[in-house]
């Protein structure tokens, strides 16, 4: 889940560095709005070291990139904490002075604020007032823990612990019937990496993707609620954490898997870059380099096409069934034609649903952390276009799959 977690000037601010743990330990994507007031108690690094993500509390940070208006539509959550008598009054009154009340004033998804102040704040006419108008709209205000205050009074107004506050959010997420995370009950499958074809037992035939796109895909799709396989062939970066990993080694076993996995899946895309030809023979010791020997010579034999087969597979057992299988396309373009053109040509060749096309070259895609791609659809609809990092590139890969799983009728 994408989550926005706007902080509000409370000496309660410290607290809330463990609220922002237990959701980035659960897997969300956490982005961190700050108030002014409120980095007198907590200095934005803390916040960007705990979150992974940049942090701002202006509106006239990075214009180009309209946070306020992203950052609100693209939560699937927002939380204030601690949310100060301050921060409550400007919400209820629909205030926009800094990136917070903007974005609380964008949010589609639910808004969850937890309180903390001094009783007598808490208990005012002007904040009951504030609190009655949020609920009114539907978003959930916390009643603050009871107990010892900052200074030497006691009463309600002490920011709830942290993990109350989560599972409130959890809770109030749950219970939004109108509010689904995308791929809900949906089970992706995933394969990531590259495969190695063994030559004898140490010796193999590889190629150099990393992994990293595969392994973005899973995060995103497991952030869009879906429950995630993760087929993975040889990767330099570690599995992601709250999906299901299956290792593989060459082309063969993948396809073993992918096929196995594909039979209760909703989506199943093929990231892995899969060698299209394994070594005839794999000798079961060591080749030995002679003086006296002519040198080897490898014969290579081709590797069944998975994603042609999975196709094929959907179409004989599930046709009508709604699978979405989705391929990637590492093209060049060449004197005969452009990367488009070869694309069209290998959707339709080998009949996916999707294909996501790389234009790639020695320097580019393989191993980068950013990438630009375009998803062609076998259906015709207008090639789309997505460029950024290898996470945004996955994200809207996800929700371009979500739209077509939720809003497209089922494939042949
Ligand atoms: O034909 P090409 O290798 O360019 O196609 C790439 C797509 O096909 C990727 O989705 C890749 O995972 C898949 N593929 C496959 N089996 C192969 C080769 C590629 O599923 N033997």
């Amino acid at each position: 889940m994408r989550i926005v977690l706007g902080v509000g000037g409370g000496i309660a601010a410290y607290k809330v560095a463990s609220l922002l743990r237990l959701f980035t330990e659960a897997g969300h994507d956490v982005t961190v709005i700050p108030t002014e007031a409120s980095t007198r108690f907590v200095g934005t690094a803390t916040w960007e070291a705990l979150s992974g993500n940049p942090v701002s509390n202006s509106v006239f940070d990075d214009v180009h990139l309209v946070n306020h208006v992203r950052l609100g539509h693209e939560a699937d959550l927002v939380v204030v904490a601690p949310a100060t008598a301050d921060l409550l009054a400007k919400a209820a009154t629909g205030q926009a002075g800094d990136l917070l009340t903007n974005t609380l004033l964008m949010a589609h998804g639910p808004v969850l604020f937890a309180p903390a102040m001094h009783t007598e704040m808490w208990q005012h006419a002007a904040t009951r007032a504030n609190v009655e108008t949020l609920r009114g709209r539907g978003a959930a205000v916390l009643e603050p823990a009871s107990g010892r205050l900052t200074g030497a009074d006691s009463g309600p107004g002490r920011l709830p612990e942290p993990q109350a506050i989560f599972d409130a959010a959890m809770a109030l997420v749950q219970s939004r019937s109108d509010y689904q995370l995308p791929l809900a009950g949906r089970t992706v499958t995933i394969s990531a990496g590259g495969t190695r074809e063994p030559l004898d037992p140490v010796r193999f035939l590889g190629n150099r993707s990393s992994g990293k796109q595969g392994v973005a895909l899973a995060v995103a799709a497991r952030n869009a609620g879906a429950t995630v396989r993760l087929l993975a062939a040889h990767m330099e970066v570690p599995a992601p954490a709250g999906v299901d990993v299956q290792r593989v080694e060459t082309a063969m076993e993948l396809r073993e898997a992918a096929l196995a996995a594909a039979a209760d899946s909703d989506v199943i895309i093929m990231s892995a870059a899969v060698a299209d030809f394994r070594p005839a023979e794999v000798s079961d010791t060591k080749i030995k380099k002679r003086d006296d020997t002519a040198d080897p010579v490898i014969t290579l034999v081709r590797n069944p096409d998975i994603l042609q087969e999975l196709v094929e597979q959907r179409n004989a057992s599930r046709a009508g069934s709604g699978q979405l299988v989705v391929g990637f396309a590492a093209e060049t373009g060449d004197s005969q034609g452009d990367v488009l053109a070869y694309a069209q040509a290998k959707l339709q060749r080998k009949g996916c649903d999707l294909l996501v096309v790389n234009h790639v070259g020695m320097d580019k895609v393989f191993g980068q952390d950013s990438n630009e791609v375009v998803i062609l659809s076998r259906a015709g609809s207008e090639p789309q276009e997505a460029s950024g990092t290898k996470t945004e590139v996955s994200e809207a890969i996800i929700r371009r799959i979500s739209f077509e799983l939720n809003h497209v009728s089922p494939r042949a």
